[in-house]
């Protein structure tokens, strides 16, 4: 595992992700009640980039089908929920879907020191 910084605590806010690059791949941090946290901004439907999707409350909407993820355990909360922001029907959920089922978002462990943030990849 290489310890790679990837912020510091004054770039970070419980509003909105930020998008940063580590060790050659993309990766999503905010901050949720004091604690940093860090998950893979691909998301594991179509491998598709998650930073524009809508961030709310420690969890991001895929901006591609609505699957929500939450940030501090890359746990999926919703899979595969609409296209281009409209709500899909439970027979159209299954095709976009393609055959995937539910999958979790990698999610990285955010260490502090000082002001900076550092994770392992
Ligand atoms: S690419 Fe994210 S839900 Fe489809």
């Amino acid at each position: 595992m290489t310890k790679i910084k990837i912020a510091t605590t004054s770039e970070v806010s419980s509003e909105k992700v930020l998008k940063v690059s580590a060790g050659g791949q993309s990766v999503l941090v905010a901050e949720v009640g004091g604690q940093y946290c860090a998950i893979a901004n691909k998301c594991p439907h179509m491998g598709l980039p998650m930073a524009k999707g809508k961030y709310e409350n420690g969890v991001i909407t895929c901006p591609f089908h609505g699957s929500k993820f939450e940030i501090c355990t890359g746990k999926n909360t919703e899979w595969v929920e609409s296209f281009a922001g409209i709500p899909l029907p439970g027979v159209a959920k299954k095709v976009v879907a393609m055959g995937k089922s539910s999958t979790d978002v990698a999610s990285f462990s955010v260490t502090q020191e000082g002001d900076d943030l550092f994770i392992d990849t």
